[in-house]
């Protein structure tokens, strides 16, 4: 990666910003975001430019840049954005953290980011702009499709085939050998043993809380 432009402001960027210097040693030479959100000059010590006008400042033959946004209408607009610096002429490199566990094998498109402690095993295929956050597993001879995310300690078993845009919450579980369209919602601490076609949303009902305190809840339980 040359020193590179990070499209956001958010979380999901400074996120991005921390894991591209301190761990990948890459230059973040500037933040940009829709010219209506520039509200500040600056941030993590990096200017802020419009993305109307970005080119002019950080050209794409000497510049990088990487689209750190989060899963808002289902990846659509991290979608879109990717879009949009590519038509301006920027090269859209992924990342891939030193110390996740990815094998030589391991395709992926552009504009990937694999964090810290993911697991993939080999014959695995990623798209363009797939997001795999920390403790996430991919299994042998599974594709995920373009601008899925992937929260961390979801699972994807082997041979699984996941369309584009999906989301996977913490925890989500895929069985293995399934098919997964294009635009799903899995939920947080879901488990999927079905195929799924596209724009399902699956979801689990959260744990019940009790109207006990901790005292008199371990009274009436075996519990110690
Ligand atoms: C699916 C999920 C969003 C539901 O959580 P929630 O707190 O109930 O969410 P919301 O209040 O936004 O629910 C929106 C609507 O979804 C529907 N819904 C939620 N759970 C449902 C269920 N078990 N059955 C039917 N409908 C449900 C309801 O219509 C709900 O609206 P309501 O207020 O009328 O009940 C949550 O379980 C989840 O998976 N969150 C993702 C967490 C995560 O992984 N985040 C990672 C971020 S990096």
């Amino acid at each position: 990666m040359k020193d590179v432009v990070l499209f956001g402001l958010g979380k999901v960027a400074e996120v991005v910003h921390y894991d591209l210097t301190v761990e990948g040693g890459v230059r973040v030479a500037a933040f940009t975001c829709d010219p209506e959100f520039v509200d500040r000059d600056d941030f993590l010590g990096a200017p802020v430019v419009g993305f109307d006008v970005v080119e002019h400042t950080y050209p794409p033959d000497e510049f990088d840049l990487f689209v750190a946004l989060g899963y808002h209408d289902l990846n659509a607009l991290r979608a879109e954005r990717l879009a949009q610096a590519r038509a301006k002429g920027y090269r859209t490199p992924s990342f891939v953290h030193p110390r996740s566990g990815v094998p030589h094998d391991l395709e992926l498109g552009e504009n990937c980011f694999i964090m810290q402690d993911v697991l993939i095993q080999p014959r695995v295929k990623l798209g363009e702009n797939v997001f795999v956050w920390s403790g996430a597993l991919i299994g042998h001879h599974s594709t995920v499709g373009d601008n899925c995310w992937l929260t961390s300690h979801a699972s994807i078993a082997g041979v699984v085939t996941v369309g584009r845009n999906c989301f996977f919450g913490l925890n989500a579980t895929v069985g293995n050998g399934l098919s997964i369209g294009d635009e799903c919602f899995l939920g947080a601490n879901t488990l999927t043993t079905r195929d799924l076609e596209d724009r399902k949303v699956v979801v689990e009902k959260a744990s019940e809380v009790l109207r006990l305190t901790p005292e008199q809840f371990l009274r009436i339980s075996t519990l110690q």
